[in-house]
Order: C-alpha cells, then structure tokens, then sequence
C-alpha cells in the first residue's frame, strides 16, 4: 500500500508500519492519523496478517505527539472531535484488532506517541527512549486515551505523576513500572518484536485474537468474565481446536488455518 506518511510492508506474515515525517519527529498529523486508521483495517481484515509492528522512522523519535501546530487554533468542539475521532478509528481500533500489534519504541514516544504506544498489545523500547505525556505543559491533558492506558499500565500514582508533572521517564525506568514489556540496544528493537511475533505466529489465531479481546474487556471494565466464558465457547467450534488438541495427541507440531 502506498502512504504519504507511512511506510508499510508484510513480509512473512509480519506487516510492519514505520510512521515517516522524520523532519517533525513523525508527530501525527491528520493525513497520518487517516492513513493509519487505514492500515489497521487493513490489517484486521487481511488473514496474511498475523501480527503487526509498528515504528517511528529515524534514531531520535518513535512519535513526539499529536501534530502541536495542526491545532494550535482548535476550539472545544475541535478539540473534543479530534480526541474522539483518534480514538474511534486509530488508537481503539488498535487495541481491538484482532491482530497482536507491537510498538517497537525507537526514541520519544511522547504525548500521542506515548498513546499510541499504548494502545499497542506489547512494547519494546530501545534502551534510549524517553516516554511522557507532556500535554499539560502545552494546557492540555492527554487526548488519545492516555488518562486511561496509563493508568491500566502503571496505576493511578504513577500515572498521576508523569502527566500533571510531564517528566519524561527512561525506557529502563519505563520497563520497571511495567509501561513497556522490554528494553533492548536500538539495532536489536524491531527483531525483539519479530521473536515475539514468530512464536505468536506459532500458535492459534482465532484463540490469540480472543484472549487478547477477553483481556482488553477487563481493563476496560466491560465484562471481561462474560468475554472469556462466551471466547472459550467460541474456541471448541474452530477448527484450530480440533487440529490442537489432535496435534497434542499425535505427538506432533499442530498446523493451524486460523479456522
Ligand atoms: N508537533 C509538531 N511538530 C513537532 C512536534 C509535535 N508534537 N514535536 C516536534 N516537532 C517538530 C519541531 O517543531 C521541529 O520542527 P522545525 O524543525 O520545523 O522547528 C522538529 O520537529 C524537531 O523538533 P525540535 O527542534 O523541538 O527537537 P528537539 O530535539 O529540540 O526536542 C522534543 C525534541 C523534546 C521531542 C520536542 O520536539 C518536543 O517537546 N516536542 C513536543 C512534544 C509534545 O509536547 N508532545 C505532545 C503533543 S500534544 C498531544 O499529543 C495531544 C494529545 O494527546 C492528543
């Protein structure tokens, strides 16, 4: 698929997307915030997908926020659809997808980077990140659902202090408080994020698609028991149960179809 501001390729049954506005630390803008909300339906919808990586281009940024001088001008109502519109078709549909999504953290991931990073299913930082939500230094507060994804991930003190002080934090700090999963040197980043993709990649789609759908309801708050119980049902019906449990039995690797 051909982007003005991303860049997106799926090679072995990986689709990696690298946002790609270098020269303003690939801030989100409208366009990019479009073409993403595209290539996360596309990525749902495509059964060659297995998983997704996602990248800021260059060494100094993942993503430095929401594009500052876009909205400099914007009024409440402006405000409160830009946040609701992200939300809806980019950072929700992220953590909804069926398909694991992986932030591969390569420098500040700030503010709506930060959130974006968030809204991914896992997160590897390069050991040179720095992660924060700056927004009240700007008079605003998070809009891409940080208030909330923070405080899932670290927990209401800490989550209060990054955003009402702004510190950004290090990636080893970040991995301490468990809002990224792992550090690693920024030359081993995006294949930390394929070793984990490989061996998601090994296991059952539908069953990885509906245990990260029962987890997200529980962080939610949205009946996350009720999902799990009807997810387990839904599981016995695929064909992927039959192949595991078969495989199991034959002493042998299952060959799931993601059926
Ligand atoms: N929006 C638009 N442009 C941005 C940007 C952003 N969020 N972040 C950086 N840029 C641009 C800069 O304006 C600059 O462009 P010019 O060369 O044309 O001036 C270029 O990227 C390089 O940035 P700096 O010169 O500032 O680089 P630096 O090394 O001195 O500082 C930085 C790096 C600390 C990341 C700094 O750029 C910064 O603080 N950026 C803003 C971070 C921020 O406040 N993010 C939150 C945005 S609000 C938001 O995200 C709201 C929401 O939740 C929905």
């Amino acid at each position: 698929m051909a982007y003005q501001n991303l860049i997106s390729e799926v090679k072995e049954n990986i689709l990696y997307v690298t946002i790609n506005r270098e020269k303003a630390l690939n801030a989100l803008n409208k366009d990019t915030l479009a073409e993403l909300a595209d290539v996360i339906a596309y990525a749902g919808k495509t059964e060659e997908v297995r998983g997704v990586i996602l990248t800021g281009t260059g060494e100094k940024a993942f993503v430095a926020g929401a594009d500052i001088k876009e909205f400099s001008e914007y009024n409440g109502k402006q405000g409160e659809e830009l946040a609701k519109r992200g939300q809806d078709e980019v950072f929700n549909a992220i953590e909804n997808s069926p398909k694991p999504f992986i932030a591969a953290v390569n420098g500040f991931a700030l503010g709506g980077g930060l959130e974006l990073a968030m809204a991914c299913h896992i997160r590897i930082a390069s050991d040179n990140a720095k992660l924060g939500l700056p927004e009240v230094t700007l008079g605003l507060i998070p809009g891409y659902g940080g208030t909330q994804r923070l405080t899932q991930l670290v927990g209401k003190g800490k989550a209060i202090e990054m955003i009402t002080t702004a510190n950004m934090i290090t990636a080893a700090e970040a991995e301490k408080i468990g809002l990224v999963n792992h550090v690693v040197p920024p030359t081993d980043l995006i294949s930390k994020a394929e070793e984990i993709l490989n061996l998601v990649k090994q296991r059952a789609p539908l069953a990885v698609s509906a245990a990260i759908k029962a987890i997200i309801a529980s962080v939610n708050n949205d009946n996350g028991y009720t999902t799990e119980i009807e997810a387990f049902g839904r599981c016995f019906e695929t064909a992927d149960f039959k192949e595991g449990v078969s495989a199991f039995v034959e002493k042998r690797k299952a060959n799931f179809s993601g059926h």
